[in-house]
């Protein structure tokens, strides 16, 4: 099926969430090394975006190095680093010229100086881009992230530039990794698991959540269309029951 000629444009989502897994599982599969997997995976990497800009999605966040990462055996977090390196720096013209605008989420500040570097000169590169927004997780964890918004909320309260009823959803919002960027309509995971890895807990609450099978390398354009299709046909209710969303509709 084309599933690309099926997409409603009317109902793209804004952000799109990817965890990218099975690599490794990819590259064991042919007998090869899990590097191997990773470096294929950066392919996938390209397709996603793609079909994000021929989508019209604005962000795209794709999550590729978790904080537990860091306790994979040495020899793969020293390659993974070197790859996020080579890539940024041979793609980083090829992303200015498609318009596309590089931000990064997560502790990125304690990535090794050669990244660090690497991410800042992509980030700044883009700065002014309009296309569409890719998001690197890096380094990245949930439970980090909403500690880190709460001891900042905690502070602002102490020294009594906010009140206790000035905490709502919007100024959690505020603190995150995340600010100013809205909550992804749609989270992906490859491979076949079927857990969120400590993976964007508060922006995920009311997300469609699509598992697939497929390992990363493996992931082309087509299936991120049919994952897009399938989220064009869930009913999104935030609690309500279907005929009030018959009513809301109505209105539009
Ligand atoms: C995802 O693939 C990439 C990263 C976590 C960096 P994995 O390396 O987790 O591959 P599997 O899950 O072991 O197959
Ligand atoms: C999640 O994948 C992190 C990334 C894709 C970067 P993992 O492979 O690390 O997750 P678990 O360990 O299977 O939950
Ligand atoms: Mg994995």
């Amino acid at each position: 099926m084309d599933y690309k000629e099926k997409l409603d444009i009317d109902n793209i989502p804004q952000h799109v969430a990817i965890i990218m897994d099975g690599n490794g599982r990819w590259a064991k599969e042919k007998g090869q090394m899990r590097l191997f997997g990773h470096a294929t995976g950066v392919e996938s990497v390209r397709e996603a975006l793609t079909a994000a800009t021929e989508m019209k999605i604005k962000f795209l966040t794709l999550y590729a190095f978790s904080t537990e990462n860091w306790n994979r055996p040495k020899a793969e977090v020293d390659g993974l680093m070197d790859l996020l390196v080579n890539t940024i720096a041979s793609e980083i013209e090829s992303l200015h010229n498609n318009d596309v605008r590089l931000l990064t989420i997560g502790d990125t500040n304690h990535l090794p100086d050669g990244c660090r570097n690497e991410l800042l000169k992509a980030i700044e590169r883009t700065a002014s881009n309009k296309g569409t927004v890719l998001i690197l997780a890096l380094n990245y964890s949930a439970k980090l992230e909403i500690k880190q918004a709460i001891k900042r909320i905690a502070e602002k309260y102490k020294e009594g530039s906010i009140e206790l009823d000035d905490i709502d959803d919007q100024l959690v919002h505020d603190h995150l990794y995340t600010a100013g960027i809205p909550d992804p309509e749609l989270m992906i995971r490859t491979s076949g698991e079927i857990r969120i890895s400590n993976f964007l807990l508060w922006q995920l609450a009311y997300s469609e959540l699509h598992f697939t099978p497929v390992l990363w390398p493996d992931f082309k354009k087509e299936d991120f269309y049919r994952a897009v299709y399938e989220y064009q046909t869930r009913e999104r209710r935030f609690g309500l029951i279907g005929e009030q969303l018959n009513e809301l509709n109505k209105d539009d």
